[in-house]
């Protein structure tokens, strides 16, 4: 069944920024609940292997509220956090007064307002699957890093075991719903991860993607038999 948040083409964005508009409010806590906290151990994966010095620069991409990038910034980053919706951000400025190493900026993903070469890291969880279009997202994530700087994508994965991954779609597709009708009185807003996913090449499309804009290190984790994942790459001479 069609999902109203999942529009291709132009309204694609605004679609989405309709929905985080709706599910602002309760993300994080709607995030803990269908993740049962995993999501936490995930990220903090992401930021391992982001390798960190201090004083690095780093961009965290469709930041919401703001989890990797203060984690980023925990470790010694000063860090930039990006998002197009007010209402995630809101959430993210509750979130930051202790945090002078974080700051954080509206913007468009496909449409970075930085200059090339600038970032040693550019992260963007549970972002890009929601972008309307895949390669130009990567190609604007690759010109805004410096040579040798590390991307890092985490996203909902499809697992390679048929039976495994219709166990997970059966969870997506009848379950995780719930929470959007009881948190945010709209079960599409949550319908919308399954039917966002299907349009997406997850991990194995985005590391072939990575390698083919000359990313190099080009690697992919794969968590709880790849339900999630974890893209990392490395910027060449030549990408
Ligand atoms: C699922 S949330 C992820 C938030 C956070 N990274 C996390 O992992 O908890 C996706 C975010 O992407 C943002 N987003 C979607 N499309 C965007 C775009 N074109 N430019 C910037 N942000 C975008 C949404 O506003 C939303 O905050």
């Amino acid at each position: 069944m069609a999902n109203k948040f999942y529009v291709p083409g132009q309204q694609r964005a605004d679609k989405v920024h309709d929905l985080f508009a709706a599910v602002a409010p309760r993300y994080d806590l709607i995030n803990d609940l269908q993740s049962f906290g995993l999501h936490r151990v995930w990220k903090r994966r992401l930021v391992h292997m982001a390798r960190v010095r201090p004083g690095d620069a780093a961009l965290d991409l469709c930041c919401g509220t703001g989890d990797i990038a203060f984690a980023l910034g925990a470790r010694g980053a000063n860090v930039v956090g990006l998002d197009f919706s007010a209402a995630m951000l809101e959430g993210a400025q509750k979130r930051s007064e202790s945090n002078a190493r974080v700051t954080f900026l509206r913007g468009d993903a496909l449409q970075l307002p930085f200059p090339d070469n600038q970032f040693d890291i550019v992260t963007i969880g549970y972002g890009l699957r929601n972008l309307a279009n895949f390669e130009t997202a990567l190609s604007e994530m690759l010109r805004v890093l410096k040579p040798g700087g590390r991307l890092l994508i985490l996203d909902f994965g499809k697992p390679d075991n048929r039976l495994w991954r219709q166990c997970y779609f059966t969870y997506l597709r009848w379950i995780v719903p719930v929470f959007g009708r009881l948190f945010c009185g709209d079960s599409a807003t949550h319908a919308y991860i399954l039917e966002s996913l299907k349009h997406y090449p997850a991990q194995n499309g985005i590391a072939a993607l990575m390698a083919e804009m000359n990313c190099e290190e080009v690697k992919i984790l794969n968590l709880l038999g790849g339900l999630m994942s974890i893209n990392h790459g490395v910027k060449g001479t030549e990408a």
